[in-house]
């Protein structure tokens, strides 16, 4: 099937677009809108804004997709410093993602020199300009995260941007963020929109400390968060609600486990409601009726 046949472009509410994956079940967006997550979820949540004064810049974007999160860094940190030298590295599965997004209309959310970039990555895998140094590493990003880690890359800010823990539970285990907090600069700082508490609680895990993504004013009545931000010192983190923390000693809290890096998700599932089937904590419909949570 032809990419622009598998990858169909669906209007977000704030007129970007997104494709929806079959395969997961999922769209790889916020509905309320692409353009704005990429740059409130990842690129202000990692300080990118206060950052793009430095000389030079490392952005590490786990699960690239249509390139949105590195597309947003790129313009958040050269609105501020233009000759900012950037370093990237993406990791993605699957290619004919990031093919399929450098056409009308998707482009266009983006300035031309992002667009130029944009299409540069998905097409030759690299774009290097005066001011940029980008790398897409198509594979599984359990194993190109091991590359990154080789090459002792220390990532200023991590886009951490997979499909749902319930979808594609490989990336967000602990094993995995144990291999993604080895590739994060001391002072760095990395952003998900999961507020999820088996997440937070493999973050912790993987020795980071946590930060909550505040609510904005448009937000959902069930809503509590925006996402978790992480770092390896919390001082400079948002910190978490009671709510949100009493959340982490629930059952909800029971993190993902892959202890070899290759387990597919099925066996990770099980393991993981295995493990909540047999355990003492407060369960998660408790925590939601103490709080009000519908
Ligand atoms: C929610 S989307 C990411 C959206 C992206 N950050 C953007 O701004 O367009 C999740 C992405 O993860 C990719 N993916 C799924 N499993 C993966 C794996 N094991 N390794 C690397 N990427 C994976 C999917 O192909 C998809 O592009």
């Amino acid at each position: 099937m032809p990419d622009s046949d598998r990858w169909i472009p669906q209007l977000t509410h704030d007129g970007s677009f997104t494709f929806f994956s079959d395969e997961f079940g999922e769209a790889f967006h916020s509905r309320q809108g692409a353009k704005e997550e990429a740059f409130l979820k990842f690129a202000k949540a990692t300080d990118l804004i206060q950052k793009a004064t430095r000389n030079s810049l490392r952005l590490l974007d786990v699960c690239y997709g249509l390139g949105y999160n590195t597309a947003a860094a790129l313009e958040t940190i050269w609105a501020v410093n233009p000759a900012c030298q950037v370093e990237v590295y993406g990791l993605e599965l699957d290619e004919s993602v990031p093919n399929a997004a450098i056409i009308p209309p998707l482009l266009h959310s983006w300035s031309l020199e992002v667009q130029i970039i944009l299409q540069t990555i998905a097409q030759t895998r690299h774009c290097l300009t005066s001011h940029l140094n980008a790398t897409l590493l198509i594979g599984d990003a359990r194993k190109t995260i091991q590359q990154i880690c080789e090459l002792g890359f220390q990532a200023d800010a991590i886009f951490f941007d997979p499909f749902s823990p319930r979808r594609c539970p490989q990336l967000w285990t602990i094993e995995f963020f144990l291999q993604v907090a080895q590739c994060m600069a001391p002072d760095g700082k990395l952003a998900t929109y999961s507020r999820s508490a088996s997440v937070r609680s493999a973050i912790l895990a993987a020795g980071l400390s946590l930060g909550t993504i505040p609510l904005s004013d448009r937000h959902l009545p069930h809503e509590w968060s925006q996402g978790t931000i992480a770092a390896f010192d919390d001082r400079s983190l948002p910190p978490l609600s009671q709510m949100e923390q009493e959340h982490l000693h629930t059952r909800a809290a029971i993190p993902y486990r892959d202890p070899n890096l290759h387990d597919s998700a099925e066996v990770i599932l099980q393991r993981h409601q295995r493990e909540q089937q047999s355990s003492t904590l407060e369960s998660t419909s408790s925590w939601r009726r103490r709080w009000g949570i519908q």
